[in-house]
């Protein structure tokens, strides 16, 4: 395997968090301020540390927050994005374990002591990556890391609040299908909330309990109708908006509303201090990093092997809009991610 002297990528323009003017949302009119193709130096690696040959790396809304400078890290100018991928580990530091990965497939999520994944080669830890088996495709391999363990882990947080069923703003997101699909096979209800109508026969098809359009004139019937069938108390909320407050108004006793995203750039009110008093409603949040950090070793391998039998056998399988060269993404990239249908996913 040739060890390459630079790495190419799309190289992240700006540095630091948008403290000055934060949009709060992740809406692009062009790529052209925020990244641009270019090389930097293979780093050497550290011990522990493995340099993999990409094969794909996805888009998701964190690296799009992250772009924008408003996410849980700071940017850093220079560097490759990209915060997750597959690819083949073709060099190791000095570790017996990162040495043992070298010619292996991986699923990996990057660190800010390595490089980003839309590259052609990104360094990352051993640690965090996770051998993958040609069963997986290319595409799921790629998402492997974020959104699935994502749904797996607040899906069974869901479940251990004993809630008959749960109910997903940002209906149709690639997380939000994930816990359907979990959902149906766990016998439990989702109810997913979506802006338009174009995702409702693929939801149907996963097994949605039930679709509503927050911008139909009737949604808050509708709502009201179907908190009262089918008692859901877990909201799994990637939006936050006042339509957040309202589902969560319209949840009974002992209802959780668990914050995972931010992608409304909208304040949402909280209308009812009395949820909290006399009704032991909670808000909390969800963040993966900490949780990867966090859970037992076994605790991980159990839901990185379900994770990857779900892919295997078609239970889960991950949406495409569009599959980018790296050299042409900073120009096709707007329109791609205007796609409604699935992610987009850069290959070197
Ligand atoms: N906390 C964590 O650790 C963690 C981990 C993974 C993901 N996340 C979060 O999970 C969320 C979903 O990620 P994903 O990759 O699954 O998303 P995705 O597949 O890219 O889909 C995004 C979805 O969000 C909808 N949407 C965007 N802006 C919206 C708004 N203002 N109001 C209502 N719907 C809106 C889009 O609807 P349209 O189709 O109508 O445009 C689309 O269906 C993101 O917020 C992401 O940051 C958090």
């Amino acid at each position: 395997m040739t060890i390459p002297t630079r790495i190419t990528g799309l190289l992240v323009k700006q540095h630091g968090y948008n403290t000055t003017n934060p949009e709060g949302h992740i809406r692009f009119e062009s790529m052209d301020p925020y990244i641009e193709l270019g090389e930097v130096d293979t780093p050497d690696l550290a011990s522990g540390q493995v340099l993999v040959e990409m094969s794909m790396a996805p888009i998701n809304p964190s690296d799009l927050h992250f772009l924008k400078g408003e996410y849980g890290q700071p940017r850093v100018q220079g560097k490759p994005a990209g915060f997750e991928g597959v690819g083949t580990v073709i060099a190791a530091g000095d570790d017996a374990y990162a040495q043992s990965l070298v010619g292996t497939r991986v699923s990996f999520a990057a660190t800010p002591t390595g490089t980003g994944t839309w590259a052609t080669h990104a360094v990352s830890d051993a640690e965090l990556c996770i051998p993958m088996p040609e069963t997986v495709s290319d595409h799921d391999a790629a998402g492997f890391i974020v959104n699935p363990l994502t749904a797996a882990a607040m899906f069974e947080d869901a479940k251990s609040a004993g809630s008959p069923g749960v109910v997903l703003t940002a209906g149709a997101s690639q997380v939000s299908k994930f816990i359907v699909a979990l959902a149906r096979d766990a016998g439990l209800e989702s109810v997913c909330i979506v802006r338009r109508d174009v995702h409702n026969d693929a939801l149907t098809d996963l097994g949605a309990t039930a679709i509503l359009n927050q911008n139909d004139d009737d949604f808050d019937q509708r709502l009201k109708e179907v908190m009262k069938t089918h008692k859901p108390r877990f909201l799994i909320d990637a939006v936050v908006d006042a339509t957040s407050t309202k589902i969560f108004n319209a949840m009974g006793s002992n209802s959780t509303w668990l914050v995972y995203g931010s992608l409304s750039a909208e304040i949402p009110p909280l209308s009812n201090p009395g949820e909290f008093i006399f009704m032991n409603k909670v808000i909390r949040g969800f963040w993966l990093a900490p949780w990867l950090s966090r859970a037992p070793m076994e605790e991980k391998i159990e839901v990185f092997g379900e994770v990857q039998a779900r892919f295997a056998d078609g239970r889960w399988s991950t949406d495409v809009a569009a599959t980018l060269r790296l050299a042409h993404a900073p120009t096709e990239l707007v329109e791609a991610l205007a796609d409604p249908r699935g992610k987009v996913f850069i290959t070197p």
